[in-house]
């Protein structure tokens, strides 16, 4: 077994946004770094991301719509929200946006600018202002992940024990180790998270030691059929986590996305967004017959929050017995230059977006809950930190405001390198030389096309009690042939995923139970917790905190 800690302070895990930004900080503040991502340095849910970065700057030449404020997008968040987002942790990271773009310029990122000279800003659902920012039209996670990675000047390696040991410590980068995925939390007897268990791509297994672990994972969009996350979104860090002894929160709160391309039906495994900047930009929801879909249903019609059009789609699907509607975007001038990467994927499937209403449908997106963590990142476990889509800081509540997710990676990853920093510091964390013990990460694991099929059919947009006890008893039947870790880090996020959902007995955000439609304030402004039980079994309950204002 090979080992690697020549002395590590920080190991991140996952090379998107809120992982490479920690990294980079932490780097800055005299950190010894490692990251470990299980794939290619560049393979995370990043840079599919296209709408933007949802960012209010004061600043002269900042090109703030007039009348906006860190105000008003608070008050976005907290009403797309549906009254479960913590209010305080919404100000205290939407307030940071300003100056963790600033830092991502300063790293190399380029965003479009208006004729005048200042950010180009578009709007999206839920939004009351044009306050997005946005890289190469419809490529804006494309390009934050170009500029991170470039700033960790790494070099990048696959195996354990191999030539990328020589780069630890060396000044101005920060190794990567591709192609090395974590299996289990090592942690301290007293419970504290000091190291990782991994499997390289030769099928070595290693520990991999320091003070404090950094779960960047991701999402878990892989849960699904059909989703706009890449396949590495595995709900690997929920996984680990769990098994760690963290408390997650919030999982019940899957957005699908309203407007995935449709290419047909079955379609299967991550496939091409429409951003929401479409609609943005004038383009309207419209069925087979010509009708629109978001008329009479919410003030802010084709820009309302994404729940609620996901589920108005959904229920317009349910009424013409269609698998998809059509976002009309034939009105809009200059589509392709504005919007390249759905342009490209709609010639791809024979549309022509400026002749042809584009067919969509939603697909699962993004994890608005996830590992409770503070605003600094620091979980309920010693030397345990996330950042990004793994983490529930609670910005998003039961439903994420578009374009904040690019903008709490940015912020979160920041934060949480400077709680490292300043934990480390403080000697709050274990001592090097502490003997370690594997947490125990579930392994068992259910075949993945059954997974993924019972989760769409039983716990996608609407759900019910039934369809949510169907769906656990075949995600509980072990796999027939071989699995993977990546299998049971699924396994055991689909479980817990399924109970928050079976907990919540009334619908919010993007939680919606055919059997109990309605919102209930009365009974459920709190958050569904989930743990492991001593058999390794995802548990929920309720945790009886009010959440911001509606
Ligand atoms: C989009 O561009 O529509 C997606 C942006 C996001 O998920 O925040």
């Amino acid at each position: 077994m090979n080992g690697w800690e020549a002395g590590t302070d920080l190991l991140v895990v996952g090379t998107g946004v809120a992982g490479l930004t920690a990294a980079l900080e932490a780097g800055a503040l005299g950190l010894r770094v490692l990251v470990v991502t299980k794939g290619a340095a560049a393979d995370g849910n990043t840079r599919w991301a296209q709408g933007g970065v949802a960012v209010v700057d004061g600043e002269p030449g900042a090109g703030r719509t007039d009348g906006d404020s860190v105000h008003r997008h608070v008050a976005d968040t907290l009403v797309a929200g549906a009254g479960l987002c913590d209010e305080a942790a919404v100000c205290t990271i939407l307030a940071g946006g300003p100056a963790a773009v600033r830092a991502l310029r300063r790293r190399g990122a380029r965003f479009d600018v208006a004729p005048d000279g200042s950010p180009a800003r578009t709007r999206e659902g839920g939004h009351s202002a044009f306050r997005v920012i946005h890289a190469g039209g419809d490529a804006t996670g494309d390009e934050v992940e170009r500029a991170l990675l470039a700033s960790t000047g790494s070099s990048t390696g696959s195996s354990m024990g191999s030539s990328i040991c020589s780069t630890v410590g060396s000044i101005g980068t920060v190794p990567i180790l591709e192609h090395c995925t974590a299996l289990d939390l090592l942690l301290t007897e007293e419970g504290a998270a000091s190291g990782l268990l991994v499997l390289d791509r030769d099928g070595t297994v290693g520990r991999l030691r320091a003070p404090a672990v950094l779960l960047a994972t991701g999402g878990l969009g892989q849960l699904y059929t059909a989703t706009t996350n890449p396949a590495v979104a595995t709900g690997d860090g929920v996984a680990l986590a769990l098994a760690a002894g963290a408390t997650v929160a919030d999982l019940e709160f899957v957005q699908f996305h309203p407007t995935v391309l449709y290419t047909g039906p079955g379609a299967r495994g991550r496939r091409p967004l429409v951003t929401e900047a479409v609609r943005g930009e004038g383009a309207v929801l419209i069925d087979a017959s010509g009708a629109r879909v978001m008329a009479g249903v919410h003030e802010l019609a084709d820009l309302a929050p994404r729940d609620v059009v996901a589920a108005a789609i959904t229920a317009r699907m349910a009424g013409t017995g269609e698998d998809h509607v059509y976002l009309d975007a034939t009105g809009l001038a200059g589509f392709e230059r504005r919007f390249p990467t759905v342009a490209a994927a709609c010639r791809e499937a024979g549309v022509e977006p400026a002749r042809d209403p584009i067919p969509v449908a939603p697909a699962a997106h993004y994890s608005c809950g996830g590992v409770e963590s503070t605003v600094d990142g620091r979980t309920a476990v010693a030397g345990l930190y996330v950042a990004g889509e793994v983490a529930r800081t609670g910005l998003h509540g039961a439903n994420r405001l578009a374009s904040n997710s690019l903008l709490e990676g940015l912020v979160m990853g920041t934060r949480a390198a400077r709680a490292v920093a300043a934990d480390l510091a403080a000697r709050r964390l274990a001592h090097r030389g502490a003997a370690l013990r594997p947490a125990g990460t579930p392994m068992r694991a259910a075949d993945r096309d059954v997974l993924q099929r019972a989760m769409s059919r039983y716990a996608g947009v609407g759900r019910d009690a039934d369809g949510l006890q169907i769906a656990a008893g075949l995600v509980e039947r072990p796999a027939q042939g071989p699995a993977t870790p990546e299998d049971a880090a699924l396994t055991t996020t689909a479980l817990a995923v399924l109970a928050a959902a079976a907990e919540r007995t009334e619908s919010r955000g993007c939680h919606v139970r055919t059997d109990f439609p309605s919102r209930d304030d009365a009974g459920w402004r709190c958050s569904v917790t989930v743990r492991l039980d001593a058999g390794g079994r995802p548990s929920a309950g309720v945790e009886l905190r009010i959440g911001g204002a509606a």
